[in-house]
């Protein structure tokens, strides 16, 4: 997927392409069954928008639906004053819809009978919390603008954290679980922090993970950050420091249930998110206030066709941005009730997910390919055996979807009667934006269709021009300016145009990926244009995770790239050299074991190299640049032409060597 297109396999992809009309009787009941939408919306996107953002509740009205005078700087709504937590919860409050539930919560161990591990949170309930722990936030000192680390498990306590940011005008900062402390502590360093909530430790697969003590060996030396809050998930008991850490359960002690909202401007911002790109630090896509919540309201209601009795499920992490727009933000909005589950998909057994869907009654379930080939591999009995028969809609996010894991998902988990919606979107676009319309749009297995109403994509070649033929691969670009677009990147604005902007003009977003369309103007997306590897629907920079090989003590120099693989989509290898001696008379399996460590110290278990290949230079041009597409080459067992250019051509042969052996 790495690199260009290949035209083989789209020839091949459009060839297999079977249709999927909505099924009979989907569009009953549904509020956008009109294809009328698409061209009401593009006719005056403003005015869709804005159709949109009046469904929510605005302190101030807007003065103006746009300001696009000096692109790429979009100003949405500006003027408004809102409140995301109010929006989310008091609207439903005061509506009388108080009792609903909005989190139907599963722990991982909630069969070790102590009878509190499946919590429905009401909207009440969840409003009180937000409320106490955002006076507790207020009480340190926290307030607009300021920035709070979250990192913390799947837990209801995670959305009440990022709630009570956005009520007193706080900036959240959530990192994923799965990434290190010490990416955490780089995330609290260079967005300047000033608190960090978390939990003593979250559950894997039955045994407690410490992160509040794993935290303390690195968060030392932090100036910035003057408090670290800590929920007690598993009664671990970490080490407290004296002034600086406090318990979730002390913040929240004594404080009211009430708490009055910021009235914050439209563009002021809700979050940061941190996200990787083709350089090793990582990017802090910034997602303002009433632009963002007017996308994902719109797109979650519109993409999942949902409905008052749905039970909604997105199995993502709340860490990632999938878990931001479509966990929290997009279903609160709309008064939707969610499952939320803590652990691991085969914790006890393989079937716990499809136990879940049955248990809650699940009627929505939107998740990523990775996890639906890893669930075809377990085997088709495993669902089989639960009673699915309430699911009406699937989703799909985070990588291309194979069409043979759409078929499946289909078949075994949708029973052939519900429709798919591949939702293709990224951290900086905030919601989604090519996507079907469930009631509307005739699916393909493997295209995400079209952009969704209000969004102009195109696909351009390398001069900026538009590829109108079928099946020609090119950049996919987004034309037009939407609500839910990042605005910057934190502390690095010219890093931002640079990034996004620049390569089509400041009124083009550069998306970073290849794409092509078919005859019915499908946008089929191929993968990443530039060196960011997407593990799992997990995106990796090379470069990051180079750094973090590079740092090994025994590495000298360290080449890393994507490879296609069948689970994982992507999958990393790492091609090292070893510094002097630092090996000799070490195994390899030894070494790769300690690099896959120390990159899981470095970042997260999700960034270790797959495989690791040695050699004693990385082949190289005579001017001393790795060739990357060279090494692509080598890892994928492809022909590896001319190598006469290379400064050390027998290298190649000795890596080559390598990578047949280990396939054999
Ligand atoms: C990249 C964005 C979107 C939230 C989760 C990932 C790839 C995402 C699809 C899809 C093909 C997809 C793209 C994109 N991607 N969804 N439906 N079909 N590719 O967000 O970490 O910001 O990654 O994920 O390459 O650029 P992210």
């Amino acid at each position: 997927m790495t690199g260009q297109s290949n035209d083989e396999s789209i020839e091949v992809m459009l060839a297999a392409a079977e249709t999927f009309p909505p099924p009979p009787g989907f569009a009953e009941g549904s509020r956008f069954s009109d294809p009328a939408i698409y061209e009401k919306a593009s006719g005056d996107p403003e005015g869709w928008w804005a159709g949109w953002a009046g469904e929510l509740e605005w302190f101030e009205p807007w003065k103006e639906v746009l300001d696009w005078s000096d692109p790429p700087h979009a100003r949405w709504f500006e003027g408004g004053r809102i409140n995301a937590s109010v929006n989310c919860l008091d609207r439903h409050v005061a509506a009388g819809r108080g009792d609903r539930i909005a989190y139907l919560w599963e722990a991982e161990d909630a069969d070790d009978g102590s009878g509190d591990g499946r919590r429905g949170v009401t909207y009440g309930e969840l409003l009180e919390e937000t409320c106490r722990f955002a006076n507790g936030l207020r009480g340190l000192g926290i307030g607009r603008g300021d920035v709070v680390g979250i990192y913390m498990p799947m837990v209801p306590e995670t959305v009440v954290a990022m709630l009570a940011c956005a009520r007193i005008g706080a900036v959240h900062n959530v990192v994923f679980g799965g990434f290190s402390p010490e990416s955490v502590r780089d995330r609290m360093d260079v967005s300047g922090a000033r608190a960090l909530v978390t939990a003593d430790a979250t559950l894997r697969r039955g045994s407690p993970v410490p992160m509040k003590a794993a935290l303390d060996q690195v968060l030392d030396g932090l100036g910035g950050l003057e408090h670290v809050i800590v929920l007690d998930r598993c009664g671990t008991d970490p080490p407290m420091a004296e002034g600086r850490d406090l318990r979730w359960a002390d913040v929240i002690a004594g404080q009211p249930e009430k708490c009055e909202p910021e009235r914050m401007e439209s563009e002021d911002p809700l979050f940061i998110l941190y996200t990787s790109g083709s350089t090793a630090s990582p990017k802090g896509i910034v997602h303002t206030t009433g632009g963002y919540l007017t996308h994902v309201s719109a797109t979650h209601r519109m993409v999942f066709d949902l409905r008052d009795d749905d039970v909604y499920w997105c199995a993502a992490d709340i860490g990632w941005v999938t878990g931001h727009s479509y966990i929290v933000y997009g279903p609160l909005l709309n008064g939707a009730t969610s499952v939320m589950y803590e652990g691991a998909p085969d914790y006890p057994t393989r079937d716990r997910w499809w136990e879940i869907a049955a248990r809650y009654g699940a009627t929505i379930l939107y998740t990523a390919p990775t996890a639906i080939r890893t669930f075809m591999k377990w085997g088709d009995d495993l669902p089989a055996a639960h009673d699915l028969s309430k699911l009406r809609l699937l989703g799909s996010v985070g990588e291309p979807i194979n069409p043979e894991a759409w078929l499946w998902y289909r078949h075994h988990i949708g029973g052939d009667r519900c429709p798919i919606v591949d939702t293709w979107w990224q951290t900086e676009t905030g919601g989604i934006m090519i996507s079907p319309l469930p009631a509307i749009t005739a699916t393909k297995p493997g295209s995400a269709t079209l952009p969704l109403p209000g969004i102009e994509a195109k696909i351009l070649d390398g001069e900026g021009h538009e590829i109108e033929g079928q099946g020609l691969g090119g950049n996919l670009v987004i034309t037009k300016p939407w609500p839910g677009m990042a605005r910057t990147l934190y502390r690095e604005p010219e890093r931002f145009i640079e990034t996004y902007w620049s390569r089509f003009g400041q009124e083009t977003y550069a998306v970073g990926d290849a794409a092509f369309r078919d005859g019915d103007g499908y946008f089929w997306i191929v993968g990443r244009l530039d060196d960011v590897i997407n593990v799992s629907g997990h995106r990796l920079s090379t470069m990051e995770v180079e750094a973090a090989v590079d740092s090994h003590p025994s590495v000298a120099e360290a080449a890393v790239i994507g490879v296609p693989d069948e689970q994982t989509g992507q999958a990393i290898v790492a091609f090292v050299t070893p510094r002097d001696g630092t090996s000799d008379g070490v195994e390899p399996e030894a070494m790769t074991a300690e690099i896959r460590e120390h990159v899981a110290e470095r970042i997260g278990k999700l960034a270790r190299p797959a495989r690791v290949y040695y050699s004693e230079d990385l082949p190289k041009t005579r001017s001393g640049k790795i060739m990357r597409r060279l090494l692509r080459d080598i890892a994928t067992g492809h022909d590896l032409g001319d190598t006469t250019t290379l400064r050390d051509p027998s290298v190649v042969e000795s890596l080559a060597a390598q990578v047949e052996a280990a396939d054999s």
